[in-house]
């Protein structure tokens, strides 16, 4: 499967790369960043200090949008820390950042591709997503994997916003309406996969570089939603998009309508599902609602285990 991982590094972003650096199916044509948690700069250098933790210096990561369509950044440094990658002892990479714009690379990389092929993981803010996606280049993406959204749970940054979708309301919805098969990761799915002190162990035990510079990444990013949610560990939202790709037998969901509110200011960034069938409106997303946790924690650490 070749796959483009679009990001906002994020410690549950560097999970989600590990586990797909970690797994032979998959092939990562290129990692693109996107501004989101932290600055465009930070993000495209946490992207490379991932690919060189994980020992794989010869991925390609190239820069895109550092803010989003037409809003300013807001960012989520009380969450992840000033570096965007808090926990670990951080370091220069030394691996070089393409000079190609993010966006350039999506949109060659899809054209070149034989049509239907490359799937876009997106664990940021849509805004690359957005930019690329003229229709002819819509109508040759396999599909798109998105951390994203979420209904029943409610939002993480507003009542009713989840944060990849709440800082650029107006490339998800331009996302959503694009007409290509979209898979969408929402919090009520991603709630269900919490980072236990058991769990993070298991993936430290592995003792691979990776494995422990994810555990120090997981001790802090934790603890922000540990003390909100009252829980033992945090959910670990990227992730799920890449084991959806590698064991989708472990998801559950159904087809839904989503669309997303860009005009209220109160509920900027909803993502509207429409699980109970409603409306009229057509479905355009596969809206995950439930996980086997324990299968795609024993996923991850095996994955990890091989970096
Ligand atoms: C999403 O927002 C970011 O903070 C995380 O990396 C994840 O992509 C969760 O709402
Ligand atoms: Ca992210």
């Amino acid at each position: 499967m070749k796959i483009i991982i679009d990001t906002d590094p994020g410690q549950d972003d560097a999970a989600a790369i590990f586990l797909a650096l970690g797994s032979p199916e998959l092939e990562v044509l290129g990692i693109t960043t996107v501004a989101g948690n932290v600055p465009l700069a930070l993000t495209a250098k946490n992207a490379r200090i991932i690919c060189e933790m994980a020992g794989r210096p010869d991925v390609r990561v190239f820069a895109g949008a550092d803010k989003p369509l037409v809003r300013a950044l807001v960012t989520a440094e009380h969450v992840h820390g000033k570096t965007g990658l808090d926990g670990p002892e951080l370091f220069e990479p030394t691996m070089p950042l393409q000079e190609k714009h993010a966006v350039d690379f999506i949109v060659e990389t899809i054209k070149a591709e034989e049509s239907g092929t490359v799937t876009l993981c997106t664990i940021g803010p849509l805004t690359n997503i957005a930019l690329a996606l003229a229709p002819e280049i819509a109508k040759r993406v396999q599909q798109i994997v998105m951390m994203g959204g979420a209904y029943f749970e409610q939002g993480n940054v507003t009542p009713s916003a989840e944060f990849n979708v709440y800082v650029d309301p107006e490339a998800a919805r331009d996302v959503f309406k694009s007409g290509i098969p979209i898979v969408m990761m929402p919090l009520d799915v991603t709630h269900k996969v919490l980072t236990t002190s058991v769990r993070t162990a298991r993936i430290k035990e592995t003792g691979t570089r990776a494995a422990l510079a994810l555990s120090e990444m997981l001790l802090f990013f934790e603890r922000f939603d540990e003390e909100k949610y009252g829980t033992d560990g945090g959910p670990l939202h990227d992730p799920t998009t890449i084991a959806y790709l590698l064991k989708p037998e472990l998801f559950q969901g159904r087809q839904c309508n989503v669309e997303i509110e860009t005009k209220s200011e109160l509920t900027r960034g909803a993502s509207v599902v429409d699980w109970w069938q409603v409306s009229d409106r057509s479905h355009n997303a596969l809206v995950i609602g439930d996980v086997d946790a324990d299968g795609f924690f024993d996923l991850l650490t095996e994955r990890i285990a091989c970096l």
